[in-house]
């Protein structure tokens, strides 16, 4: 059988920090607020207008092909998590792949927002299952910042912009992405949107007045939603596959909120030693979390680890996939 193995993971984020302590001198919040209930100290903010999602993602994506020693051109694929696209179409994965000479790749943006790049990891591993590819790319990433009310203390507190990519090639040992489990709940729209600029409320001074092209949530629903989603489907995911948690080498959480990550671990009975986090350092970075969180951690990272990574977003979608990691990331980490 031919599975879809991890062979290079990848990141990038704009310089510019924005501390909780920044963000108290213009929005009426305080660091021990934002650090008490979400865990975030500081994110990233892309402040050069002149870059768009395409732009962040490119260096990752040419990190990606330097790692593994291929041309852009080898790419057949490029999937890109985002609900952040540089505009409405074209799609921001066909924007990558001009910018970097992927010339003999075709592509696609998939909207699941903090979900984007686990459905598009699951996605992407079914083309390389089949047979059909041997390289694809798949990005999870976003620029927050240009879709967030920065007078809105309950929203622009917990978002930052940045994200990664990985390359999925074929492997025939036991490894790469063994399982995943995926949902969605339309219904969710009520409680996590953002609602102006599509076909049902068309862009005009009305929707801009009303604030329509900024995320709305409604923190507390989502929160109750996301931690039982996150958790319930990640010991789903385990019992399928016969996993006990100390089968489990590393949790990989989307990065939301620190307690939503919590409760997923101590469902799972996974210790923290184990859970990769870096929402402190990013806050919430979208469909980018995940990979960023692989190029974190990535040189701690052995052939053979089994990863649960686990996630939840607007929506609602939220899923997990099982995979085992199919290189020593020692040599290749930052
Ligand atoms: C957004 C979130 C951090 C808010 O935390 P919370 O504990 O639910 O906070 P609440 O919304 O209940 O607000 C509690 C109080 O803090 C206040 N508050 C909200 N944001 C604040 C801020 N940035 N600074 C200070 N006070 C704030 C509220 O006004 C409220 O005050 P009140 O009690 O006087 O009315 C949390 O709900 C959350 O993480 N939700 C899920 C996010 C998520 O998973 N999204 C999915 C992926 S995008």
């Amino acid at each position: 059988m031919i599975r879809a193995a991890i062979t290079a993971v990848a990141g990038n984020l704009p310089e510019n920090v924005l501390t909780n302590t920044d963000l108290a001198k213009f929005v009426d919040t305080s660091d021990e607020w934002i650090t008490s209930r979400t865990g975030i100290k500081e994110r990233r903010i892309e402040n050069d207008l002149s870059r768009a999602t395409s732009d962040v993602a490119v260096p990752a994506v040419l990190e990606l092909c330097r790692k593994r020693g291929i041309s852009p051109e080898e790419i057949d694929l490029l999937i890109c998590g985002t609900v952040t696209p540089d505009m409405m179409f074209p799609s921001t994965s066909n924007l990558i792949c001009a910018k970097i000479g992927a010339k003999n790749a075709w592509g696609f943006d998939l909207a699941a927002a903090c979900s984007g790049f686990i459905f598009g990891l699951s996605t992407g591993s079914q083309f390389i299952e089949t047979g059909k590819y041997k390289k694809v790319v798949v990005v999870g990433i976003d620029l927050m910042s240009r879709i967030l009310d920065f007078t809105d203390r309950t929203t622009c507190v917990i978002f930052g912009d940045g994200g990664g990519a990985v390359l999925l090639e074929p492997t025939e040992e036991e490894e790469g992405i063994m399982d995943f489990i995926l949902h969605a709940d339309g219904n969710g729209a009520t409680n996590l949107n953002l609602r102006g600029g599509g076909s049902r409320f068309p862009s005009n001074h009305d929707t801009v007045d009303k604030k329509m092209h900024f995320v709305y949530q409604e923190g507390q629903a989502v929160f109750k939603h996301a931690i039982y989603a996150m958790a319930d489907v990640s010991a789903e995911i385990m019992k399928k596959n016969n996993l006990k948690a100390e089968d489990i080498n590393w949790l990989v959480p989307h990065q939301a909120n620190k307690r939503i990550v919590d409760g997923t671990s101590n469902k799972m009975g996974i210790g923290s030693e184990k859970v990769m986090m870096n929402i402190e350092r990013y806050g919430n970075t979208t469909a980018g979390t995940i990979p960023l969180l692989l190029w974190d951690y990535e040189k701690q990272l052995k052939k053979g680890d089994n990863l649960i990574i686990s996630a939840f977003g607007g929506g609602f979608t939220w899923g997990s996939v099982y995979v085992k990691w199919a290189y020593d990331g020692s040599k290749f980490g930052k």
